[in-house]
């Protein structure tokens, strides 16, 4: 939809803006290293997050690019509070109208941890009146009809009494790259999976087997990393629609990666899962990611020969037994496992649970361990650099 007034004051697309990646805990280092590849300058890394300076254009490019974050967000402030008093002034005080038109859409969204303000309807109720004050002052008029069609997320988030206020541009979370229309039960974030990939010693002419592949999104995120494939390339943003961001630094970003884009015929990935419809989907997904020279079977990983594995990169997500009857099986099929592993020759193992009694389980201590998230679940990624 167009925009009807289009009177921001952000008119100079070369500003450089604060941005904020957030990604799920333990990915930190993982998008810190992925904002410098795209030549980007960090600021710092917090929990959950990445500061980092960029144009326009770093916006658009961030989005495209970004295989492990969530979101890219502009920081508007970072202030501390703890009366409304306070929350309103500091609001009040940050540059609205430079981004948010007359008639632009502006729905808050509010967190609040350990704070003193802890109700947050009342906190986005708060920041509502500060932005609309903020901007009738801005634009010289009481009107504010938010029917543009243009739409400027802002979150807001308080730990421990310290605000920090910003502005999406990403819409729908970064995870969701427009592929997966399907999932199985238990399907991986994309976010995630691309993180194992990354944190794998896995490379393109190496095989890569996920035993466990569900929907398939470990073996697609690998395949967009060998084929050097944007994440973001088909799906939309918010800040499309904004009027400050140009179509040509739009386009520009765009073209850079449909350029940046090399098909390799040849991929050696295997994907294996006992469910049937699990594979279906995982085919499907594939297919929709423009990834078509996958190898798909069904299999019992039990009824694999192992000894056939040279070589190769294990990443999996094996299920996790969080339902209490499922529990002991799944105990059963991860001792089953360690089993079969120890059949493949100089293989290594990348194992995602929530079990942190897997290694007993599998039969010998991980050569490394890492805390991770899957949404909410705590997880462990098992790591081992050589089967025996
Ligand atoms: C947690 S899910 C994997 C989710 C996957 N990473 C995704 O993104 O969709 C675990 C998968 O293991 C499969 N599975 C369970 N037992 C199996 C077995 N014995 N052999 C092979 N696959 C099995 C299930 O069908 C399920 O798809």
């Amino acid at each position: 939809m167009p925009q009807i007034l289009n009177n921001t004051t952000m008119q100079n697309s070369s500003d450089k803006l604060e941005l904020i990646a957030t990604c799920a805990f333990g990915l930190e280092k993982l998008v810190f290293d992925e904002i410098k590849k795209l030549g980007l300058w960090v600021i710092r890394k917090e929990d959950g997050r990445v500061l980092f300076e960029g144009t326009a254009l770093d916006i658009v490019r961030a989005n495209l690019w970004l295989r492990c974050a969530d979101r890219v967000q502009i920081k508007m402030g970072e202030f501390s509070a703890t009366t409304f008093d306070e929350l309103f002034d500091q609001t009040y005080a940050l540059d609205w109208g430079k981004f948010i038109g007359v008639a632009d859409a502006f729905p808050i969204q509010a967190t609040s941890v350990k704070s003193t303000l802890h109700s947050e309807p009342a906190i986005q109720s708060i920041v509502k009146k500060a932005i609309v004050k903020k901007l009738q002052s801005e634009h010289n008029t009481e009107n504010l009809p938010e029917n543009s069609g243009v739409k400027y997320q802002i979150i807001v988030k308080s730990n421990k009494d310290n605000f920090t206020i910003s502005i999406d541009t990403s819409g729908d979370s970064l995870h969701k790259r427009g592929y997966r229309t399907q999932a199985n039960l238990a399907p991986i974030k994309e976010t995630l999976a691309a993180a194992l990939v990354m944190l794998s010693d896995w490379t393109p002419d190496k095989t890569l087997v996920d035993t466990f592949c569900g929907s398939g999104t470990i073996a697609i995120e690998a395949a967009m990393i060998a084929h050097n494939i944007a994440p973001g390339l088909s799906r939309s943003f918010s800040f499309q629609n904004w009027s400050w961001i140009s179509q040509k630094d739009i386009e520009s970003a765009y073209s850079e990666a449909r350029t940046a884009a090399g098909i390799k015929e040849k991929l050696p990935i295997y994907c294996f899962d006992i469910d049937p419809d699990s594979l279906d989907i995982a085919e499907t997904n594939a297919a929709r990611a423009g990834i078509t020279n996958l190898h798909f079977k069904r299999a019992d990983f039990q009824d694999l020969d192992f000894s056939k594995f040279e070589n190769c990169t294990f990443i999996t997500n094996p299920p996790y037994g969080e339902r209490l009857e499922d529990s002991e099986s799944v105990r059963e099929l991860y001792r089953n496992f360690g089993d079969k592993f120890t059949q493949s020759r100089n293989c290594s193992l990348y194992i995602i649970t929530s079990d942190e009694n897997f290694p007993t389980l599998f039969g010998r201590p991980a050569d490394k361990n890492r805390k991770l998230f899957n949404g909410n679940i705590r997880c462990y990624l098992f790591q081992y650099f050589k089967s025996i």
